[in-house]
């Protein structure tokens, strides 16, 4: 069996304010019923396929996530961080412990907790396919088509063939400058989708040629895990010595053994409030609410409100979000700067 390992300690700014600190993105339920972590566990729920999963969180959410896999009727295994090292040492830490739970041979589907995956038998279909590539010891990624410069994405140049619906990775370029970008997406380059299948002990030997003290300092960290209440909590001094970076800069950039499925799956990991308006139910006129909102001769607007009425009148191409306590009206492609903005209030408050 696949074991999935779900990394949720991201902080998405870029959608707030409905995206806080206390509940980032992967969380709220932005489409209806569940949040995307739910629907990535449900994603990987199927026994036939999938093994126990492993989630790693920051501690400050452990009550969250524990509430929402109840939600969903799922059990996990919950690894909490005592601080957030960015997702290299969360992933290389949830890996040593599959090594120690199920062993080094494991196959493990690391996945990212704020996507949106709608055709769930492609996406298993991708899943086996990875598999078979990382029985031959590549780390294998899932790529997706690009349709436009983003400059928020891992970039994947595609070589020769490995196995059956599985490429070797000629580069992996972890997000470039928009000039880079353009010229990527012309020469057919992919998008690095963020979710990876290895086997365990491969992916940490990979890790740990280059950042051996990273490796060490999670294996420790896991070795002299604390189980409390149910979760599992890392040892603080020892996690405390991994280095903070990102998996695609510590491993995807310099790993000669990367290899990529290129999805056929539909994919977004709704970065954005754009991202949410074109995942959303539109009207004729290219307007979507969640919640509600009233459009009079507006067009492609985004009304998310947790309970006052929006109305937008005369008004195109805006994200107006509404929560208890805050009011965002930004253009609604203008993610860039709605983290500027997250920054400014930091300062403020
Ligand atoms: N537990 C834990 N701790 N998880 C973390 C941490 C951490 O410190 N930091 C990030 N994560 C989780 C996030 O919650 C998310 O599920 C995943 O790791 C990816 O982190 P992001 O911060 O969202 O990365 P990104 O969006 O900038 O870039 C990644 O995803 C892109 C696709 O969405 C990269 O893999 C890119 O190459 C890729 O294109
Ligand atoms: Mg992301």
């Amino acid at each position: 069996l696949i074991v999935p390992l779900i990394v949720c300690g991201g902080s998405g700014t870029r959608l707030w304010p409905a995206s806080r600190a206390s509940r980032p993105k992967q969380f709220l339920p932005l489409f209806g019923d569940l949040s995307t972590f739910q629907e990535t566990v449900r994603r990987v729920s199927d026994v036939s396929l999938f093994g126990r999963p492993v989630i790693v969180t920051n501690q400050d959410h452990r009550f969250l996530v524990a509430d929402q896999l109840l939600a969903v009727g799922i059990e996990a295994d919950i690894l909490l961080e005592p601080e957030a090292r960015d997702s290299g040492p969360a992933i290389a830490a949830g890996t040593a412990y599959i090594v120690q739970r199920n062993g080094a041979e494991t196959p493990v589907l690391s996945l990212a907790a704020d996507h949106r995956v709608r055709d769930v038998e492609g996406f298993r279909a991708a899943c086996v396919a990875a598999r078979h590539g990382a029985e031959m010891n590549a780390i294998v990624t899932f790529g997706v088509a690009p349709d436009h410069p983003a400059t928020g994405y891992g970039y994947i140049e595609v070589g020769e063939p490995l196995t059956e619906g599985v490429l070797h990775v000629q580069r992996f370029v972890e997000k470039p400058d928009a000039e880079t970008a353009t010229r990527y997406v012309r020469e057919g380059y992919l998008w690095n989708s963020g979710n990876f299948l290895y086997q365990a002990g491969k992916f940490l030997s990979e890790y740990a040629e280059r950042e051996p003290r990273t490796v060490e300092a999670v294996k420790e960290a896991v070795a002299k895990a604390k189980v409390d209440l149910g979760f599992i909590r890392l040892d603080a001094a020892a996690f405390g010595h991994a280095d903070k970076r990102s998996v695609d800069y510590a491993v995807m950039e310099k790993t000669k053994v990367a290899a990529v499925v290129p999805a056929s799956f539909d994919w977004s990991d709704v970065g954005s409030w754009s991202a949410v308006r074109e995942l959303s139910p539109q009207d004729e006129a290219g307007n979507a609410r969640l919640g509600e909102g009233v459009f009079v001769n507006a067009r492609n607007n985004l009304v998310s409100t947790e309970r006052p009425v929006v109305c937008v009148v005369g008004l195109d191409d805006l994200a107006v979000i509404a929560t208890g306590d805050a009011v965002l009206v930004a253009r609604r492609d203008d993610a860039a700067g709605i983290k500027a903005l997250v920054e400014k209030l930091k300062q403020k408050h």
